[in-house]
């Protein structure tokens, strides 16, 4: 038998001024998108925001649904809106905000596990990791530096 030690290294911030300028713009952004999400049964808006290697900035927000299992969260909305508009895009960066009218979110929101597949999905097609900074409405930043850290023992097409 062998111990295996998957350690996660973060970085994490005070405040949004402390990350560099392209990642302001994209907290921004996923800010924006986050205030722009419908969500009228969790009252959990969640912002997402892409920037891509040609330096689009692509957004999504949760889009909820009466029939519940029917929505979809933010980072796919935007992952998946990246990939009909830009087949061939590199992801560099991912922004996530959360923010409730119930609670104040002041823990960062990390994606959820279908959504860290769904985005491993690119970053294992493109070789290249994809950088995570995530936050709640206040509060932490956290920034982690690839898909794969947040997926060990992760699902990917060479199973297949
Ligand atoms: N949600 C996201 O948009 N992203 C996540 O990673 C976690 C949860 C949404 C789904 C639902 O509309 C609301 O937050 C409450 O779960």
């Amino acid at each position: 038998m062998k111990e295996i030690d998957f350690s996660l290294k973060a970085k994490m911030y005070d405040l949004v001024s402390e990350l560099t300028s392209d990642e302001q713009e994209l907290m921004n952004e996923a800010i924006i998108a986050r205030n722009n999400a419908y969500a009228p049964y969790s009252k959990f808006k969640v912002g997402a925001a892409l920037l891509l290697d040609n330096g689009k900035i692509i957004t999504g927000n949760n889009q909820e649904n009466a029939a519940y299992p029917s929505g979809m969260c933010a980072e796919r909305v935007a992952i998946w809106s990246a990939g009909a508009l830009y087949p061939n895009m590199v992801v560099k960066k991912i922004a996530i905000t959360a923010a409730s009218s119930e609670v104040e979110v002041k823990n960062p929101v990390g994606p959820c596990g279908a959504c860290r597949q769904a985005l491993y999905e690119y970053e294992f097609n493109q070789k290249e990791p994809i950088e995570i900074i995530f936050m709640g409405e206040t509060g932490k930043i956290i920034k982690v530096s690839s898909l794969a850290s947040l997926l060990p023992f992760s699902f990917d097409s060479s199973y297949l």
